[in-house]
């Protein structure tokens, strides 16, 4: 059971994370997670602060020669901003005699109930955690996942489905095709086309100050069966995949396979035939998403995500300030105008993590070569 937990603030010294549970005998580079981290920080619409993390990481512990020892993983990103902050977000500063709280919550952040959770007077103390910069370690930890996934054979991928109302047609289930539709498009999108009206809709949000969200989805490759229990609640893969995915910054909805959809059709339109080809049992179709009663099915683990448009915009929302009382508009501090494509990125890989410990579960073994062989 892979487990782990981030720390570190935006733009403070560093991310760090620890992981446990990755099993002994890992073959992973530096340059394979990096080169994950690296799609978290493109696509079209991000901000300033991705020109200036480079996301190099620094492996602590739990690997030698290239290969995972079974004991926890650590690994450190630095925060390269951190130099333009170290004033007010070196831990054991003294508060700079002309440093001011921020009071005015943004609607659609923590800041609000942060403060008030916690008892702060700045909210600074809020936002600094609840930023999405913590997704790059949840990248990372996915590396791990997905390159256990890699060693039996299973890949997996990701692609934006929909910016800002902009929606791509066509239902995309073989990952080689994904992603070698992707590899050509700056939004992580599949169809050219769309793409373009994609890229414009940015720019117009851009132009008047606003953000926009969008649907992202998650494809495997067919998969082993039987990954999760429909025994237990918490032993469910679609609940634990809702779950890992809910809790990425910004995403207000899960599905699985035809998702919100099968509300709309009647039973022969939803659930997917067996049928029989040369002595196999298959399916005619997979709406079920890969997953019935909570395993897998064998077929592709098809997972839908919506984001909704970043809160921070240019074009102020109306506030409070919170040390005054005054109605008053939302500061702006850089951010996306859209991060749907770097979102899709981050849900693969915490797709991955459920997957990878689903199939730990399932098989177990504390190394490499006994998953391989147990399975
Ligand atoms: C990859 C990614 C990048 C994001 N970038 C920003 C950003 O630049 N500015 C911002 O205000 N919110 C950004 N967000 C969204 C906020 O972090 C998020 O809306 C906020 O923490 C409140 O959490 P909630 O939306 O889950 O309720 C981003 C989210 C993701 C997944």
């Amino acid at each position: 059971m892979i487990r782990y937990l981030t720390a570190g603030e935006s733009h403070g010294k560093a991310l760090t994370v620890i992981i446990e549970g990755v099993p002994a005998g890992l073959e992973i580079s530096t340059e394979y997670i990096e080169t994950e981290l690296k799609r978290r920080k493109q696509g079209y619409g991000r901000g300033g602060r991705q020109q200036i993390e480079t996301d190099e990481i620094e492996i602590l512990s739990g690997i030698r020669f290239g290969k995972t020892i079974a004991s926890p993983i650590t690994i450190l990103i630095r925060n390269k901003d951190f130099e333009n902050w170290t004033k007010i977000m070196e831990p054991m500063a003294e508060v700079p005699d002309d440093y001011e709280n921020m009071t005015i919550p943004r609607p659609g952040h923590a800041d609000y109930a942060g403060v008030m959770k916690y008892g702060f007077e700045d909210i600074r103390n809020v936002l600094e955690r609840s930023s999405a910069r913590e997704t790059a370690m949840r990248v990372v930890v996915g590396s791990f996942a997905k390159k256990i996934l890699e060693e039996i054979g299973v890949g997996i991928t990701s692609y934006v489905t929909n910016i800002g109302g902009v929606k791509i047609v066509e239902d995309l289930q073989d990952i080689l095709e994904i992603n070698k539709r992707k590899k050509k498009s700056q939004v992580m999108t599949v169809d050219s086309t769309i793409e373009k009206k994609m890229i414009n809709a940015i720019d117009k949000a851009k132009a008047d100050g606003l953000a926009l969200g969008g649907e992202v989805r998650v494809v495997t490759s067919v998969m082993p069966i039987g990954l999760g229990s429909y025994v237990q609640w918490d032993r469910k893969l679609d609940a634990n995949i809702a779950k890992a995915v809910m809790s990425i910054q910004a995403i207000k909805g899960v599905a699985i396979g035809m998702g919100f959809e099968v509300a709309n059709k009647t039973g022969d339109k939803v659930h997917d035939p067996f049928l029989l080809e040369d002595n196999y049992i298959v399916r005619d179709s997979n709406n079920a998403g890969g997953i019935e009663g909570g395993m897998s099915n064998g077929e592709p683990i098809i997972v839908t995500a919506a984001m909704k448009p970043i809160p921070t915009m240019k074009k102020p929302l109306a506030s409070v300030n919170l040390a005054t009382d005054e109605i008053t508009n939302t500061f702006y501090e850089r951010a996306d105008v859209c991060a749907v494509p770097a979102c899709s990125v981050v849900c693969e890989h915490v797709v991955a993590i459920e997957l990878a410990n689903a199939l730990l579960e399932k098989f177990g073994g504390d190394s490499m070569e006994e998953l391989i062989g147990l399975l």
